[in-house]
């Protein structure tokens, strides 16, 4: 196939033999959050590039060179967004849902653009579920957001497999206070430094701290901390999400050069890594932006969120095989029919199944076939149970009902008792 009619590099097709494991996994977030009271919000994939540029920071990995950012008909510079919050921002204050200090707790799932080196576990398109919550300040809300994960890695079998790392960036006063000090003793150790750090220290100090360089590591050792500086509001705060945390049981490491890519939070920041997965371990990470809403023309707002990428969680699940037997089923019954008559018989008979059962995962055959042929796919789909409707069934009004995985003996079973029959022998997802 010629390069130019293949998937773009970074960007996959999700195949029909993985999409069941993605829906499992996206219907337990789903069924989490909400059951935690949280509302689904549904953005546009394309924004004005100065959303991103304002609310992710200009002098991020991000908006310096992952972006894809393309001019429309319109003269009007557009974006694919390579993350949710800013978005979410956008649409709350746009549509005055926050105002008046309303809470709102959202959550919102589907793809996300980033142009980063594609690796396993990281790619060009990828997909996120993540939540913002607004118009709550305390370290409670912060708490639930990670008792949540905590909750959702249990149901998922992964707990043991994630750890959480925890610090605080605290309030922007405090953080500049920690700028000044940490790019006072970052000068002076300039030349120690990789040519990175060395532009970063001058963009955007705080970065340095996430470098991998080993030189540059070295010298922060010795560099000031920013739990040293945190004002008594963020320390009360931080205190008060450990306590929390402690209260359900949580473990934690606390990481003082966690700061995250993006330039938006204060406070709470967090990530869930795992050592699964190779170079690409965070599986989910957010924070506490308390200083977003304002920064993009709202009234001060206090916000905080997490986004969890799904491609590294479902490889998660692959590779720790926690993939729960009955999602590989995709179909209870299949109705084999022989002959003309037979087929209408049997198409009718399955919607009046279907009538009473609305949950059974019923196929008809489609495109005939002999005997021996229609059972092999009734066989392949991999079905419990095969319903045969042939010329002596069609005689008698019953149809043959042959369990497929040996469990018992073929049988007949009248057509009007049949939906009664399955609803005993075939436990409705
Ligand atoms: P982020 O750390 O940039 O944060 O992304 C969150 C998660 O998305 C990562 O932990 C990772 O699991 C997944 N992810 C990111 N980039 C890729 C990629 N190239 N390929 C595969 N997975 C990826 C945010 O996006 C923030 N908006 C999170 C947030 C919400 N903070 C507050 N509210």
């Amino acid at each position: 196939m010629s390069k130019s009619l293949q998937a773009i590099r970074g960007m996959n097709d999700i195949l029909p033999e993985q999409t069941p494991l993605w829906r499992y996994f996206e219907g337990t977030v789903a069924r989490l959050l909400d059951n935690y009271g949280y509302k689904q919000i549904r953005m546009p994939i394309v924004e004005f590039t100065e959303l991103f540029k304002r609310s992710i920071g200009e002098v991020t990995d991000i908006v310096e060179k992952e972006m894809y950012t393309f001019e429309d008909r319109n003269g009007d510079s557009l974006t694919l967004r390579p993350e949710g919050t800013a978005a979410c921002v956008r649409a709350v204050l746009e549509h005055g849902i926050t105002g008046g200090g309303q809470v709102q707790k959202l959550w919102y799932i589907g793809p996300m653009f980033r142009h980063e080196r594609p690796q396993k576990g990281r790619y060009r398109q990828f997909h996120q579920i993540g939540l913002e919550v607004f118009n709550l300040d305390g370290p409670d809300i912060d708490a639930e957001l990670i008792i949540m994960t905590w909750r959702l890695w249990g149901e998922l079998g992964i707990r043991d497999a994630v750890k959480l790392e925890l610090n605080s960036l605290g309030t922007s006063e405090s953080r500049g206070h920690y700028r000044e000090a940490l790019v006072e003793y970052l000068s002076a150790h300039h030349d120690k430094l990789d040519e990175d750090s060395q532009r970063r220290l001058k963009t955007n100090p705080l970065r340095v701290l996430d470098t991998k360089n080993a030189d540059t590591q070295a010298v922060l050792v010795d560099a000031p901390k920013m739990a040293d500086y945190l004002d008594d509001e963020s320390r009360a705060h931080f205190e008060g999400l450990k306590a929390r945390l402690d209260a359900v049981g949580i473990p934690y490491v606390l990481n003082p050069k966690l700061v995250r890519g993006l330039d938006y939070y204060s406070k709470t920041v967090f990530e869930w890594v795992t050592d699964k997965l190779g170079a690409q371990g965070t599986v989910c990470a957010g924070g506490r932006y308390d200083g977003l809403v304002e920064q993009m023309g709202g009234k001060p707002t206090p916000g905080v969120g997490f986004a969890m990428g799904i491609e590294r969680l479902v490889l998660m699940l692959e590779t720790l095989e926690q993939i729960p037997q009955e999602i590989a089923r995709q179909v209870d019954v299949y109705l084999c029919a022989f002959g003309e008559e037979a087929e209408l018989a049997g198409l009718a008979l399955a919607e009046r199944v279907r009538d009473e059962l609305p949950n059974l995962r019923l196929q008809v055959n489609a495109g005939a076939g002999s005997f021996k042929s229609q059972f092999k796919k009734a066989d392949k789909s991999g079905a419990l149970y095969a319903l045969i409707l042939g010329d002596d069934e069609m005689a008698q009004q019953v149809v043959g009902f042959k369990p497929l995985r040996g469990q018992g003996e073929q049988q007949s079973i009248a057509w009007d008792a049949l939906a009664a029959h399955l609803a005993t022998c075939v436990v409705q997802g």
